[in-house]
């Protein structure tokens, strides 16, 4: 016969069990017409990510709470095209009041709070446009979390969390929350854009993160090379796709070894003081 002191210790612990549990999601960043081979803002080789990808989620599918597909998504004069600002140079300063509304042309705001620099690219996935749909060779499942991005016609997004300004977030931080998750392994395009401001901010939330190098592409080698030192630098997990394997039972042994000292601990804080 179990004591109930035992059977009280035991549910604690089986509960324990649950939240320490580490849970991981693969986010894949922008695999859309628009930036692969023959779209308008077409990544170098960006088609070769979609095989890695595939493979990352069916070879790890039991290990993976969810599965989160980004997609920029913009109005058709969207500010940042440069179709949207003849004659101007291809990066542009954009000026922004407190509350993160676009000063005009005339810079009649009362107060400028913000000064960012803003790139200007073809126009490209544009609501509803068959640019802006997933690649048909990405595997896609109803269970797959999509955010849309880029869709305030007067400000970039090149975080799947944040627009370029940080005024609003989009409701991806908060799903994360919801499913428990505390890693994250990030793949899709554009290796220096989407992928890089989408992995400074997970990381500054405090997302154990990791990028899969080889699952993602630059638009220009430069900016890669600068942006993946930049993410080193900030404690960001380089990876390259064998290495998932080792990265998933790393971080499922790490919640093995936080439950076995948990359990030791309450185990002989509960049983040795209250059920003797
Ligand atoms: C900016 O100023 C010019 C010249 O004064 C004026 O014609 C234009 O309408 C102004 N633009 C806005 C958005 O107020
Ligand atoms: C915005 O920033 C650019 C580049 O740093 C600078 O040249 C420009 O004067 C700034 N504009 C305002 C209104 O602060
Ligand atoms: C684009 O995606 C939408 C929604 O998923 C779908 O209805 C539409 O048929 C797709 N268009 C093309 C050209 O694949
Ligand atoms: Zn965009």
């Amino acid at each position: 016969m179990i004591s109930p002191c035992w059977l009280s210790a035991l549910t604690f612990i089986l509960l324990l069990d649950l939240t320490c549990a580490r849970q991981i999601a693969l986010l894949i960043i922008d695999v859309q017409n628009c930036f692969l081979p023959g779209g308008s803002l077409a990544v170098t080789e960006g088609d070769q990510v979609i095989p890695l990808i595939n493979n990352i989620r069916s070879e790890f599918k039991a290990d993976l709470s969810l599965v989160v597909l980004s997609q920029d998504w913009h109005c058709s004069d969207h500010i940042s095209f440069a179709s949207q600002h003849k004659g101007a140079s291809k990066v542009i300063q954009l000026l922004y009041d407190k509350s993160g509304s676009l000063c005009d042309e005339n810079n009649s705001c009362t107060e400028v709070a913000y000064n960012l620099t803003q790139h200007l690219w073809p126009d490209h996935c544009v609501i509803n446009t068959p640019s802006a749909n997933f690649s048909h060779n990405l595997v896609h499942e109803p269970s797959d979390l999509v955010v849309r991005k880029g869709y305030n016609c007067k400000v970039d997004s090149y975080s799947a969390f944040y627009d370029n300004g940080g005024f609003r977030h989009t409701e991806l931080h908060d799903k994360l929350q919801e499913a428990g998750i505390d890693a994250l392994i990030i793949t899709g395009l554009a290796r220096d854009y989407c992928v890089y401001y989408t992995a400074m901010d997970a990381k500054k939330l405090g997302y154990e993160t990791y990028v899969v190098l080889d699952a993602t592409r630059p638009v220009t080698k430069a900016t890669g090379d600068s942006t993946v030192a930049d993410m080193k630098i900030k404690g960001i997990q380089i990876i390259e796709s064998p290495d998932v394997a080792g990265v998933i039972v790393q971080l499922t042994s790490d919640a093995n070894y936080l439950h076995s000292t948990f359990i030791l601990m309450i185990s002989i804080i509960l049983c040795f003081f209250k059920c003797l």
